[in-house]
């Protein structure tokens, strides 16, 4: 059977003897965005690997940053770990945070002898409602392996790109494809060369018109979500539409390779709302079922709708796993949509509340 990545990194993990290693402390700073998905991941098998393939956009302006500062000495079993968010100690990010790194050491044997001082700050509202472990587990990964390469001194950008994409999998699916630009696939498809289940790769091969895509993310609702992913993915596991949402997944991707290609923003539409509202009948058919739509999601969802009907402008939603909608446009259309978003839509969100992103360049080492 051919060697997983998760086997080679533990092969080269128990060939580390982290005893030869010379103590040392450093400061590793990342910066990693969000993502959101144009076909969904929802449905997961251990550990942490998707039932489907899923192709996402990165974002630019939805970023965490984060600081590790470490001290390494392999004459003490130390690991420790102190976690600020926002300036402020955070006992239950922390817990899960610790949970994570404990769970790394067979990749990142190091990690044994090494105390770490985290500290992580959003440039997206705290509240705002926008998944921001796709973002924290991006930038974590991200100080970590770079930790790893200083203590032990080696570079291999290809390499590190792979591992820390496979490393922010771990602590949440969706968190390995922030780390590239533009569109990242996470998930083995036939026709994606390099493509795999335990990391994701840069999608690179796209019409000039999705190199700058708009998302302005509508804020339905800024609270914590009633019915977390990783509820929602265990769900997958008896909802009776599963296979049949697994293959329309998969053949979404396929339409939307060549969609991306061809630079067909109508098809893109339609192909990103079908995602989405899948994704929602999913929630919709699991037992128990449950909805995370709200009224004012249906409200803007039926006025995008009917406004494109009305004008031809390209513009589609998409959902994540939450209440508020993201708005995709080219960005060539960008000033009738902004007029469009301020009078048509903006009303029905939370307060008036949204988020103008777009396309990323990825992570950002500081
Ligand atoms: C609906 O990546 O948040 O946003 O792996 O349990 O952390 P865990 O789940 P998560 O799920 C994201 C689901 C989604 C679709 C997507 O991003 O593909």
């Amino acid at each position: 059977m051919e060697e997983t990545f998760a086997d080679q990194l533990h092969r080269e993990a128990a060939s580390v003897k982290a005893t030869s290693c010379s103590p040392v402390a450093g400061t590793t700073v990342w910066s990693c965005p969000s993502n959101i998905a144009l076909t969904k991941y929802w449905g997961k098998k251990p550990v942490q690997l998707p039932k489907n393939p899923s192709l996402s956009m990165t974002l630019k302006e939805s970023v965490t940053r984060t600081r590790l500062n470490f001290i390494f000495d392999p004459g003490q079993i130390l690991p420790d770990l102190l976690f600020r968010f926002d300036g402020e100690e955070n006992p239950p990010f922390r817990d899960r945070i610790l949970a994570f790194i404990k769970s790394l050491t067979p990749y990142i044997p190091l990690l044994d002898y090494t105390r770490l001082q985290i500290e992580s700050e959003n440039t997206f509202p705290h509240s705002s409602g926008i998944a921001s472990s796709a973002s924290a587990f991006g930038a974590l990964a991200l100080c970590l392996v770079e930790m790893e390469a200083q203590i032990m001194g080696y570079s291999d950008p290809a390499q590190f790109s792979k591992k820390a994409s496979f490393i922010a999998r771990l602590g949440s699916g969706s968190a390995c494809r922030s780390l590239f630009p533009g569109y990242a696939l996470w998930g083995a498809s036939p026709q994606w060369k390099g493509s795999s289940d335990e990391f994701a790769i840069q999608v690179t091969d796209y019409h000039d018109t999705f190199k700058q895509v708009m998302d302005t993310i509508l804020i339905v609702e800024s609270g914590q979500k009633r019915v977390s992913s990783t509820t929602g993915h265990k769900l997958m596991n008896s909802n009776p539409y599963s296979d049949l949402r697994f293959s329309q997944a998969r053949n979404n991707l396929a339409l939307l390779r060549t969609i991306l290609q061809k630079g067909d923003w109508k098809a893109f539409v339609e192909l990103i709302e079908e995602e989405a509202l899948s994704l929602h009948a999913m929630m919709m058919t699991s037992r128990p079922g449950y909805l995370l739509m709200k009224q004012g999601t249906i409200d803007i969802i039926h006025k995008v709708r009917k406004i494109r009907h009305e004008t031809g402008i390209h513009m589609g939603f998409t959902l994540d796993a939450g209440a508020n909608v993201h708005l995709l446009y080219p960005s060539a259309e960008a000033e009738q949509v902004d007029d469009i978003v301020v009078s048509d839509l903006m009303p029905l969100c939370e307060n008036g509340n949204m988020i103008r992103d777009r396309t990323g360049e990825g992570p950002e080492k500081k």
